[in-house]
């Protein structure tokens, strides 16, 4: 599988939206991660599926939605609509019903993605990779809500059980993932790498991708 950059626009100027991820795909974007909180299953609100079909209309790019969401079924349909490209959901908020939401899905046409917080134990998504409807899974490196906060390092035996479970897997990564920590993230198995403030904040953006592109792809070589 092959290394994705996803700069988090949670970290851009939401009011120069289309401007900020043109100028994160100059510098070498390969995702772009959309971070939808609905101020329920997470402290903090931002966008939702209007946002999404805006920017839509001025981009071709992989948009990587990332639902902090209480009921995600109920986004499905309209961020398949707005043009959503991969739709990532919580097990968390999906313990009754992660067949239903996953199968909604990926008939509507999005790349079907499962997250888990940092205390959530990864057997809690075996289930759902071995059903065969799941093309991501997203191991929270923060607790999710806010941008900028530490990387947690006890989260990569969870990457590492995935990996060696899934050889062929796409493993997502979100929180505090920078030039520091990459290399952790890197050699327990993540290929998709979700990084905001370390991006958004570097003198040169396109410099920290690129570093965290060959981090991925020089741990993948070595395996
Ligand atoms: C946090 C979001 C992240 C966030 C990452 O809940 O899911 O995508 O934007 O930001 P950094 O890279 O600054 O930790
Ligand atoms: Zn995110």
């Amino acid at each position: 599988m092959s290394a994705k950059i996803a700069p988090s626009m949670l970290s851009s100027d939401f009011a120069n939206l289309a401007a900020e991820a043109q100028r994160m795909l100059d510098c070498g974007a390969d995702w772009l991660h959309m971070d939808i909180m609905d101020g329920h299953f997470v402290p903090n609100l931002t966008i939702g599926a209007p946002v999404i079909q805006s920017l839509r209309k001025h981009t071709s790019a992989y948009l990587d939605c990332h639902l902090m969401v209480t009921n995600p079924l109920d986004y499905v349909e309209p961020l398949a609509k707005a043009g959503a490209s991969g739709f990532t959901f919580h097990i968390e908020a999906s313990r009754d019903n992660w067949d239903r939401v996953s199968k909604k899905v990926k008939e509507s046409g999005m790349r079907v993605g499962v997250c888990l917080k940092p205390g959530t134990p990864v057997e809690e998504v075996f289930p759902l990779v071995d059903s065969g409807d799941v093309d991501l899974v997203l191991i929270m490196t923060v607790e999710p809500g806010f941008g900028g906060q530490k990387f947690m390092p006890e989260t990569m035996s969870k990457v590492k059980a995935l990996r060696s479970r899934y050889p062929s897997l796409d493993i997502e990564v979100d929180g505090g993932l920078g030039p520091s920590t990459i290399q952790q993230a890197a050699d327990a198995g993540a290929n998709c790498i979700v990084a905001g403030s370390s991006v958004f904040g570097a003198p040169d953006p396109a410099a920290v991708i690129s570093l965290m592109r060959n981090s991925v792809q020089t741990a993948q070589a070595a395996h």
